[in-house]
This record gives C-alpha cells, sequence and structure tokens, in this order.
C-alpha cells in the first residue's frame, strides 16, 4: 500500500504526516507532496522516526512521482483564510488547486482512493467528481470528503459536557462541512439533553472551526486537530482495503442520499472503498428541522463545485 499526502508541508499536511508515520501499518509507504520547496526536509525529518514506514519527499516538479502507485491520495493542499481575503478569493484559490490536483491523479493512479480536507469541502469534492468524470474515471466508491473533525469535535465537546470518556460516545454526524450542513445526531446517543443543551451543542460543533480561529488570533485555522481527523479516516481506510471488516466512518460521499448528490453519513468501508453506505437511523423533529433547513446552502455549495468545472 502507498498513501501519498498532497499540500504535506502545511499545517494540517505536516501534522497529518507525522500521525501516518508513526500510524500507518508496517510496509505501507508514503509520499509526501508540496508546492513548498521545504518538502523534502520535512520527509527527511520524519524519516528518522524510527518506524517501518517509508518515507519520500517530493518538491513541486515531481507530483506524478508523489502520485505514482497510490491507493490512498489525502489532500490538504490550498490556503487557509488570510487576513484581507474574502470567501470567494479562498474559493477560487483552492477550487484551482483541488481541481489541477484531481486531473493529476486521473492520470496517473486513477483508481486510486481521494481523501479532501482542502475546504470548502462541500464544494471541492463535486469539482474532484466532475474531474473524474470528464477523464472516464470516477468510482463515487472512493472519492471521500473527509468530515471527521465534526465526528471528533462533537466527541470532544459530547463527553466533555457530560463527564464521559470521549472514546466511548460514537456520533453520526451528517450533511456537509461547514456551519448549518453539520449535524449532530444527537438525539441517538441516549443522553439526557434539554432542548437548550441539544441547540447549544449543536451550534458548537457546527462553528467550532471559529473557536480556533479566533483563538489563533490570525495564525491560521485548525490544523494539528484536522491532521489528527484526517489520520484517523485514513488509517481506517486502509484498514478495510486491507481487508479488515466492520469499519466504519462518516464521510462525505456520492452514496445515493435522498437529500442531495453528495452527503456525509455513516459509512461501511471495504477492500474497494466505500462497501455500503449505511441509514443514518431515526432523527428528533429538531433534527429533521436542521435536515430540512440545510439541503438549499448544501446543494448549492455542489452547485458550485459542477459549475466551476463545467462552466
Ligand atoms: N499543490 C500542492 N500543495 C499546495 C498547492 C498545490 N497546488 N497549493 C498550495 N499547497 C500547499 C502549500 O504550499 C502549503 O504547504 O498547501 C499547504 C497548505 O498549508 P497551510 O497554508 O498551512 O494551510 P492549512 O491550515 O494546512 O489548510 C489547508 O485545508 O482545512 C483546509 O481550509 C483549509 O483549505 C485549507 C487547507
Amino acid at each position: 500500500m502507498k498513501v501519498a499526502v498532497l499540500g504535506a508541508a502545511g499545517g494540517i499536511g505536516q501534522a497529518l504526516s507525522l500521525l501516518l508515520k508513526t500510524q500507518l501499518p508496517a510496509g505501507t509507504d508514503l509520499a509526501l507532496y508540496d508546492i513548498a520547496p521545504v518538502t523534502p526536509g520535512v520527509a527527511k525529518d520524519l524519516s528518522h522516526i524510527p518506524t517501518a514506514v517509508p518515507i519520500e519527499g517530493y518538491g513541486k516538479d515531481d507530483l506524478h512521482k508523489a502520485l505514482e502507485g497510490a491507493d490512498i491520495v489525502m489532500i490538504p493542499a490550498g490556503v487557509p483564510r488570510k487576513p484581507g481575503m474574502d470567501r470567494a478569493d479562498l474559493f477560487n484559490v483552492n477550487a484551482g488547486v483541488v481541481k489541477h490536483l484531481a486531473e493529476q491523479i486521473a492520470d496517473v493512479c486513477p483508481t486510486a482512493c481521494v481523501g479532501i480536507i482542502t475546504n470548502p469541502v462541500n464544494t471541492t469534492v463535486a469539482i474532484a467528481a466532475e474531474v473524474f468524470k470528464a477523464k472516464g474515471c470516477y468510482n463515487k466508491n472512493k472519492l471521500f470528503g473527509v468530515t471527521t473533525l465534526d465526528v471528533i469535535r462533537a466527541e470532544t465537546f459530547i463527553a466533555e459536557a457530560k463527564g464521559l470518556n470521549p472514546a466511548d460516545v460514537n456520533i453520526n454526524v451528517i450533511g456537509g462541512h461547514s456551519g448549518v450542513t453539520i449535524l449532530p445526531l444527537l438525539s441517538q446517543l441516549g443522553l439526557d439533553f434539554s432542548d437548550d443543551e441539544i441547540a447549544a451543542m449543536t451550534h458548537r460543533i457546527q462553528n467550532a472551526g471559529t473557536e480556533v480561529v479566533e483563538a489563533k488570533a490570525g495564525g491560521g485555522s485548525a490544523t494539528l486537530s484536522m491532521g489528527q481527523a484526517a489520520a484517523r479516516f485514513c488509517l481506517s481506510l486502509i484498514k478495510a482495503l486491507n481487508g479488515e471488516e466492520g469499519v466504519v466512518e462518516c464521510t462525505y460521499v456520492d452514496g445515493g442520499s435522498e437529500h442531495a448528490s453528495l452527503f456525509a453519513q455513516p459509512v461501511k468501508l471495504g477492500k474497494n472503498g466505500v462497501e455500503e453506505v449505511l441509514p443514518y437511523g431515526d432523527i428528533s423533529a429538531y433534527e429533521k428541522e436542521a435536515l430540512d433547513g440545510m439541503l438549499e446552502t448544501l446543494t448549492g455549495d455542489i452547485a458550485k463545485g459542477v459549475e466551476f468545472v463545467n462552466g
């Protein structure tokens, strides 16, 4: 198996690469690619960690070498929001980066599983899907928007509020990966939440990214927690590709949802990526209203990605 990380020199990319270097199964190759000149140095640095995970760093002209033979490609490449940049500026840069990288993946490793982290994920996954369709290599079972950060935040905040071990909190987070499109299904936990607590907890999970942006005071957005979330997703995926059964993660996929063409929900992973899209189960009236309320935003985000590629 080989995992390639594109955007590996960034805040998320370095955290993710460190976790993969220390946690991937022995013998898995790890390829780091980034346009930043420091990339071979990041790989050299990580190569001194004594694990049986061979690591190689590739500079900006060597994307194809990084992708050759990859089974999983994780993409945190792009720009986080900087002062003076509006959402449209961010969108245009990141949409272009994901489009370019998806085209190269289609040319070099068209059967790889691809996990997209670059924001806005609701839209960048649609961009990759359209590129793969145009290139004739689209496999809906192998393209994922990594929404695991919403899941780990929910686990953490719920455990804090209820005095639980976060490892014991298992929650479905459905929908998309920004603001109101993030819907944690708190009603399924069987915990004693008042209506006010449900509303406040939902709001906190939906806006947790802003907590980090504000606390970093101009120094960026979530990188370390996102790296951990992306590593969890990638390690689950590699377990499933290696034949482990019963691996389930909530992730944003083209899974035939009645709600939107791309939708985050629990998915059973297998040797070929998505093995089965699982029902997300019963939801409360509050959650039903939130789900109905998000759909215009979510389908609009997806349409924006389709339009970016197809004009
Ligand atoms: N190919 C490869 N790497 C690229 C490209 C490209 N075309 N364009 C930018 N990069 C690299 C940058 O060189 C940088 O090392 O992507 C990395 C991004 O890292 P940071 O600027 O530290 O950003 P980070 O906080 O990691 O966020 C990256 O993930 O969550 C999203 O919104 C976030 O879209 C942003 C992305």
